[in-house]
């Protein structure tokens, strides 16, 4: 437990915890047989772990590019919900292995609409690659293929994530206990 802004914060994964799982996550990607690799990680909350999973991939003999896009998503939780892309990629997808890369996998929504976006754009591949899997929160049909940790249904912040922008420092994920 560590205290923080007056709050208490308890560390469900360590710091050395967490550079483990990326270790293992580049080491599958790498295994894989990976095509021309173009990481998108998908802001704000993956942009910790998209950077120490595009490290971990040249440390595994890769030699990724990285995007990123923001999305944002209405009427989560109902039918004909709608996602909408407030920053795109830059460069071309065509072709290419794309790996999106996110902090949560919950209720699947914006990551299905992205994997779908970037094969609509002629992706060869378009896999997803999360730390954090909170599979009892998925509202549709969707799994990742690169999984760091599955999540019990906790509130979780820290290594990106936050509660109202506060907590991305931290170098752990914790969950905010009051
Ligand atoms: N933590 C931070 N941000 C989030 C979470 C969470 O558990 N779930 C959805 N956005
Ligand atoms: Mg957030």
């Amino acid at each position: 437990m560590i205290h923080v802004r007056g709050r208490s914060i308890e560390t469900l994964y360590s710091a050395q915890e967490i550079a483990g799982a990326v270790r293992r996550l580049a080491g599958e990607i790498a295994a894989s047989g990976p095509g021309d690799l173009l990481l998108v990680g998908i802001l704000k909350g993956a942009f910790v772990f998209t950077a120490d999973l595009l490290r971990a991939l040249h440390e595994a003999g890769l030699s990724p590019e990285v995007e990123f896009m923001s999305l944002s998503s209405y009427g989560a939780g109902t039918e004909g919900g709608e996602v909408r892309i407030l920053r795109d990629v830059e460069q071309s997808v065509a072709g290419r292995h794309v790996i999106l890369v996110d902090d949560i996998l919950e209720s699947g929504r914006t990551l299905k609409f992205a994997r779908e976006l970037m094969l609509e754009r002629g992706a060869a591949r378009s896999q997803i690659a999360v730390l954090l899997d909170k599979a009892m929160r998925r509202k549709t049909e969707i799994e990742a293929d690169y999984v760091g940790f599955s999540c019990p249904d906790h509130f979780v912040v820290g290594y990106g994530m936050d509660v109202g922008h506060a907590f991305r420092e931290l170098p752990f994920v914790g969950r905010v206990v009051e």
